[in-house]
């Protein structure tokens, strides 16, 4: 019987908020799939293009970037210059014929840990639908 697809997705989260909300989420024992590896930032205007493309050439399926709610940056503006990189990522994304439904730019606070285990789901079930990245397909099989 042939394995179902569990995709691999890098979650870049923000140490003050979206791991916090993740640190909940596990603690109040929310139930989420186990498709997230979680690589802790300071804040998610840390996060560099960069990371993002060897994410994927890594072999993962799709990137999420968390953050804190805006105007909840514990440095004041990191969340607003997120977006925007974001937002440039995603058109670079699109204008190369990649597929920019495999990222997504989140804000999940400290105390919603419900929120971080909704956004796992909801993610991870849009990654399934588009199955397999290409890079992973050509760069690794
Ligand atoms: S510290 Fe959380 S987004 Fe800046």
């Amino acid at each position: 019987m042939a394995k179902e697809f569990e995709p691999r997705i890098v979650a870049f989260l923000c140490n003050w908020c979206s791991y916090a909300g993740a640190d909940l989420a596990g603690v109040s024992r929310l139930q989420m799939p186990a498709t997230f590896r979680v690589i802790r930032v300071m804040c998610s205007s840390r996060v560099d293009p960069m990371f993002v493309v060897n994410a994927f050439l890594g072999g993962a399926d799709g990137v999420i970037i968390a953050g804190c709610l805006p105007g909840d940056c514990h440095y004041l503006k990191g969340n607003y210059y997120a977006r925007r990189r974001f937002a440039v990522l995603n058109k670079t994304f699109e204008s190369l014929g990649l597929e920019p439904e495999r990222l997504r730019l989140s804000w999940v606070s400290a105390s919603d840990g419900p929120r971080y285990a909704e956004v796992v789901k909801e993610f991870t079930e849009e990654i399934r639908k588009l199955g397999p990245s290409p890079a992973r397909r050509e760069v690794f099989i």
